[in-house]
């Protein structure tokens, strides 16, 4: 791929800081997957485990509606499609997943434009969606509708729940609606120490992500009003979202709801982040780009640095000039593990 973000495809298991998603499936989750594999019932949803999990998710989120999907993509796409019309706009950050690595899906499958805002640290303020909102009402315009945010952003930062009441409330005054791209909600929601539901209560529609958290191609689109509800599943079925076998989503919910086993996973992988973070402390010429919040350290680093440390170890560099790096870590990640990778970089330091 002529991408340098993305190294080449490889045929071994390398050892990897590269993302959450090179993690395999939590063992419970994996569990949950083949209890769900019992017998014949009814399709597209129409089964008890998807009942089961909806119903827990609306309970965890306060949320109206909880609906199944495929990608963390697929979730934006969705969640966002039920809030514009076709001559509306998106306000996001210019860093965030759904403006650089999403392939244009929004643009493509919705036909609405993104209007993508720079950003210090991946997170979007109301001064900054308010310099953007001049061109309300006259018809040359595509008319801002949805602030996206994701929580964490993909620089691996969070939103305090003070900047995102004052986002909501910036949101409602404006007649805008705000969708969470929620990937690493859970990282988020550890990180801040507060429930789903205080993090949803802010959001018109929001995603909540599985995968990245020991789940295995699921993601839940939540949507928090009542009056959403019932366009979103014919939104989804179009979007090619509808899983007849969804029995197996869902039942990843109900394993990653119990007991709160997202929060655990999301703690661990946030607690190896923070390790690693410690680990390269003071390393010449490492400097943190942003605040450690989630499970994501994102570091600058000598050119020549980066190509000694990619010899053993597969991480990702990020399109910003100065060599920055992307080390993530995930539910799975051992201390062990990070301590080898900080003493790596510690030792391959050409200072
Ligand atoms: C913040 C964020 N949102 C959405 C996605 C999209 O997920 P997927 O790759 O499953 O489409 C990702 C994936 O890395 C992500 O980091």
């Amino acid at each position: 791929m002529p991408c340098c973000r993305y190294p080449e495809p490889v045929d071994t298991q390398p050892r990897s800081f590269g993302s959450d998603n090179h993690a395999g499936a939590h063992p419970e989750v994996v569990r949950a997957i083949a209890d769900a594999n019992a017998g014949h019932v009814p399709a597209y949803g129409a089964d008890p485990w998807t009942a089961t999990a909806a119903r827990s998710l609306r309970e965890a989120f306060g949320a109206s509606e909880a609906f199944f999907v495929f990608t963390g993509t697929a979730a934006n796409v969705l969640g966002i499609s039920l809030l514009l019309r076709p001559f509306e706009a998106v306000i996001c950050a210019d860093s965030s997943h759904l403006n650089v690595d999403e392939c244009g899906a929004a643009e493509r499958v919705l036909g609405n434009k993104l209007i993508a805002v720079p950003t210090p640290d991946g997170k979007l303020t109301p001064e900054l969606v308010a310099a953007r909102l001049g061109g309300r009402g006259d018809e040359h315009r595509a008319q801002p509708r949805v602030v996206e945010i994701a929580q964490a952003t993909e620089c691996g930062t969070c939103y305090t729940l003070a900047e995102l009441a004052q986002l909501g409330e910036f949101c409602r005054a404006q007649g805008l609606y705000l969708y969470i791209d929620g990937a690493r909600l859970a990282n988020a929601a550890a990180h801040l120490r507060c429930e789903l539901a205080d993090l949803a209560r802010h959001a018109d529609v929001l995603s909540f992500g599985g995968t990245k958290n020991g789940a295995v191609a699921a993601e839940a689109v939540l949507v928090m009003r009542e009056d959403l509800v019932p366009a979103a599943a014919f939104h989804r079925k179009q979007q090619m979202q509808l899983g007849s076998k969804m029995r197996f989503l869902a039942a990843q919910f109900t394993a990653l709801l119990e007991d709160k086993l997202w929060l655990r996973n999301a703690q661990h992988a946030n607690a190896m982040a923070q390790r690693l973070a410690s680990g390269i402390a003071g390393v010449p010429g490492v400097r943190l780009r942003y605040p450690v919040q989630s499970n994501a350290v994102f570091a600058t680093l000598a050119p020549g640095h980066i190509a000694a440390l990619r010899r053993d170890w597969l991480f990702y560099t990020w399109d910003e000039p100065g060599g920055v790096v992307r080390w993530m870590t995930a539910f799975d990640t051992t201390p062990e593990e990070v301590d080898e990778f900080a003493a790596a970089v510690r030792s391959s330091c050409p200072g």
